[in-house]
């Protein structure tokens, strides 16, 4: 993972605002090159932030929404309404504020029974392929967790083993929760993945994965084998511990 761009920002404001630039011009490529904008949104406060910052006159007039799909990296099995839901974070930060026809924003409804194969269906109808055959996203955007999570791809499940369907059902033993998430395969197909990072509370492990070598266990977001570009988007919190953060 070090062997990719780390971005450093003084904060999360800044990292933001930098991100959504990137979001625009990602857009803006992928909608001359073939008419949409495929982008998998991902829960957490860092990237609200960025969903937040895209909501604001500087940055949501410049988004072409009628060829943007907007989708989920992952989802907790709740209703849309209920406060753990990242649709509805979405929706609070974003979606409620741009001019995206509400057909292509793609919930999952995973609080229903099938809801992995269900969502598997429309990614694979609706989004373009890559020569592997896999779903290929413009863009994933992907937060960390503090344990090296992205997505709902946790340490230690079963999920990181999914090499056949592109979204599964998981059950995170240390939540006690099932959720729903895009797997290792589809989130190796993108175009282009933005992990954004923030907070001194992540500085360890940004540290460990940008620094260290290998792990007998990797950490899930090691486990990602980009296929197209990979860039961390980092604020000045959450890279305090890296060499080039030294004074
Ligand atoms: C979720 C996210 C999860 C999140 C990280 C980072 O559903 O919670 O998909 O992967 O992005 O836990 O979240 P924070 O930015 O809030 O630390």
């Amino acid at each position: 993972m070090s062997q990719y761009p780390a971005h450093i920002y003084n904060n999360v404001d800044a990292l933001s605002r930098a991100a959504a630039q990137r979001w625009m011009e990602l857009a803006d490529q992928a909608i001359k090159a073939g008419g949409q904008f495929h982008v998998a949104l991902s829960g957490g406060t860092t990237p609200r932030s960025l969903y937040e910052r895209l909501a604001t006159p500087e940055f949501a007039g410049r988004v072409d929404w009628q060829h943007v799909h907007v989708w989920f990296g992952d989802e907790r099995t709740v209703p849309a309404d209920h406060p753990d839901s990242n649709y509805r974070m979405a929706c609070e930060a974003l979606l409620n504020h741009v001019p995206i026809p509400p057909a292509q924003v793609h919930r999952i409804e995973a609080e229903k029974d099938g809801a992995a194969p269900a969502y598997e269906a429309l990614i694979v109808g609706a989004i373009p392929r890559s020569a592997a055959g896999v779903a290929q996203f413009d863009l994933i955007l992907l937060g960390l967790g503090p344990d090296g999570h992205v997505a709902s791809l946790f340490p230690g499940t079963a999920i990181l083993q999914e090499r056949t369907h592109q979204v599964a059902a998981v059950h995170v033993d240390k939540l006690n929760t099932w959720r729903i998430s895009l797997t290792l395969p589809v989130i190796d197909s993108a175009r282009h993945t933005i992990v954004l990072v923030a907070g001194a509370g992540k500085a360890e492990i940004v540290r460990q994965i940008l620094t260290e070598g290998p792990r007998p266990v990797p950490y899930p977001v090691q486990m990602i084998r980009p296929g197209g570009t990979f860039d961390w988007y980092l604020d000045a919190a959450a890279a305090q511990a890296l060499p080039e953060a030294q004074p």
